[in-house]
């Protein structure tokens, strides 16, 4: 039996992180193995790509050795964790996954989204989650959310670059509308966490 491969995505600060650690509780009182990884990272080398990533001295990081990078940190978790999972049948819920090179890197940074589709086919080995969960939230929302954290290297992109990853998502979403399920998550994490098991139980 294979398992089920979920991914969460959205802005930094809308509740992702909240909402993959519910779900994977859920599932595992209804009986089922469950591995909760995040990206970037989930692996030891995928962690330590990760910490270069974020990193905010890393400031003259190009958009493209920060694509490579992410997909890398991809490759390695996909081959070393997803992938096994989900062939012992494990289900497996991502924290952000693929989809969030496209939002980023393609809606974000402005990098041409036919090279980026091509880059995420060959890091996830082709890889397709079966269910996409889009946590949708006002950019104005997300920044007070995290307010007096210290920013990472992508959180200090501001304002007008995380409009451009929302819309992104929803532009993203529309395409592979099949897999995705789309949530406002200015609501109570309590509400959102019931619309999405609703959700799912309905695909
Ligand atoms: P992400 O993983 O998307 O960055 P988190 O789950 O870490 O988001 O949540 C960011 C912050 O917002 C945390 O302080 C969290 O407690 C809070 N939070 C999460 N979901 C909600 C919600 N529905 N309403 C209000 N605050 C929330
Ligand atoms: P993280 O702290 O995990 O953010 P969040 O809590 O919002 O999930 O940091 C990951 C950052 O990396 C986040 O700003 C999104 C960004 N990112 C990309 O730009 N491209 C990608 O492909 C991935 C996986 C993440």
């Amino acid at each position: 039996m294979i398992g089920t491969f979920i991914t969460l995505e959205g802005i930094d600060g809308c509740g992702k992180s909240t909402q993959a650690e519910l779900l994977r509780d859920v599932l595992e009182e209804r009986g089922k193995d469950v591995t909760l990884v995040r990206e970037p990272g989930g692996t030891p080398i995928s962690e330590q790509i990760r910490a270069i990533l974020l990193n905010p001295e890393n400031r003259d990081m190009d958009a493209t050795t920060e694509t490579i990078l992410m997909s890398a940190s991809r490759a390695q978790l996909t081959r070393q964790v997803i992938l096994p999972s989900l062939e012992n049948g494990t289900d497996v819920i991502c924290d952000r996954y693929a989809d969030s090179t496209l939002a980023y890197q393609g809606y974000g940074r402005g990098l041409p989204l036919d090279w980026l589709e091509e880059m995420n086919e060959f890091a996830t080995d082709g890889k397709v989650p079966d269910v996409t969960i889009l946590v949708d939230i006002p950019v104005e929302t997300a920044m007070s959310r995290l307010k007096g954290k210290t920013f990472d290297r992508m959180e200090e992109e501001g304002h007008r670059f995380l409009k451009r990853v929302r819309d992104g998502y929803l532009t993203v979403a529309r395409k592979f509308v099949d897999r995705y399920i789309v949530v406002d998550g200015t609501k109570s994490v309590d509400s959102i966490h019931q619309e999405i098991i609703k959700k799912l139980e309905d695909v």
